[in-house]
């Protein structure tokens, strides 16, 4: 008889058959900075995380530089928002200053910068506004210009979040005739218009003032138009592409890690760590092997990258497991 119980009799054998392993270096942990001094803003929807400024910055990142995760996502939250999103591109803004920050005390960190214009515009789209249309080759320039503005305050990776057709060449060109070529672009290639993006709206102050996103990121019933997507940011020159969320979407981890060959990211939303969280607060679930878990599966299904809230607590039990 075929016995496949054979190699799982002990957890020296099923160690030594384990397919899949997250390393910390696969991990990529979200950031929040707001303005101000003194500031730790406990997120209420997302347990466990917070909004800095950047004088209380070295709490976390202390953390983060000894955890052997790669590296962070920074989202910058301004003050002042307008319809422009000026404070996007502003080489003095919120976001600008935090990487310029991180960059000199911190510098052995990968710092991710999200580009896009929904925390800086007033009316908290992700790009630019006219009546109640969300205009694409008008929004383009603005976020080169906050690209570029990243990369000169120290951004190793531009990550482009916003959805508008057209922006990874866009940003490519502005980078390049700008002194940044060597500047890899990770495109949120595949980005679904998911209600499991809600919690990160609290955090990053930057949810939609009228209507909502699904005229420029996806339909979550479209996996080929997704596939179509990841192709055409390759061809306008990304360096690596984003699946995201990532549960809901592991089909599309697993279809786009089996056609491209450049490396594949996944976005472990706020709203699945907030499932995790709330389950596990009221004794439902167990939050380490539940995290644990997701994060083996969203590998096995094909991410090189796995960009998410539990980064820390899963460096430690990764650690923990040696
Ligand atoms: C900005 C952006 C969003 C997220 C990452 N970048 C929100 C959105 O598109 O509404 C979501 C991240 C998360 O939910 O953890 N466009
Ligand atoms: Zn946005």
């Amino acid at each position: 008889m075929r016995r496949f119980r054979r190699l799982r009799t002990s957890e020296s054998m099923r160690r030594l058959v384990r397919e899949t392993h997250v390393e910390k270096s696969d991990l990529i942990y979200p950031v929040f900075i707001t303005e101000g001094k003194e500031i730790k803003n406990p997120v209420e929807s997302m347990p466990g995380v917070f909004q800095y400024s950047i004088d209380m910055l070295s709490e976390i990142l202390d953390r983060v530089a000894e955890s052997g995760i790669s590296g962070i996502l920074v989202f910058g939250i301004p003050n002042h928002k307008d319809e422009q999103a000026t404070e996007a591109y502003n080489p003095d803004g919120i976001t600008q200053r935090a990487v310029r920050y991180i960059k000199s005390r911190y510098p052995e960190l990968i710092i991710i910068a999200d580009v896009c214009l929904c925390e800086y515009t007033s009316h908290g789209h992700c790009g630019v506004v006219c009546g109640e249309k969300i205009l694409n080759d008008e929004t383009l320039p603005l976020l080169s210009k906050m690209a570029v503005s990243l990369a000169e305050a120290g951004a190793d990776i531009i990550a482009p979040s916003d959805m508008m057709d057209g922006r990874v060449a866009a940003i490519r060109n502005a980078l390049d005739e700008n002194g940044f070529a060597d500047t890899p672009v990770l495109s949120y290639s595949a980005k679904f218009a998911s209600a499991y993006y809600s919690p990160f709206r609290d955090a990053a102050q930057s949810a939609p003032g009228f209507g909502d996103r699904k005229t420029y990121q996806m339909d979550c019933a479209n996996g080929r138009e997704a596939l179509r997507e990841i192709e055409d940011d390759i061809e306008e020159g990304a360096d690596m592409v984003m699946v995201k969320p990532a549960l809901a979407y592991l089909d599309l981890v697993r279809a786009a890690k089996d056609r491209f060959s450049l490396p594949i990211a996944a976005y472990n939303v706020s709203g699945e760590y907030s499932m995790v969280k709330a389950a596990a607060k009221l004794g439902f679930i167990d939050e380490k092997k539940i995290v644990m878990e997701n994060l083996i599966s969203i590998k096995r299904a094909g991410a090189d990258i796995i960009i998410t809230y539990h980064a820390l607590d899963a460096a430690e039990w990764l650690e923990e497991q040696k």
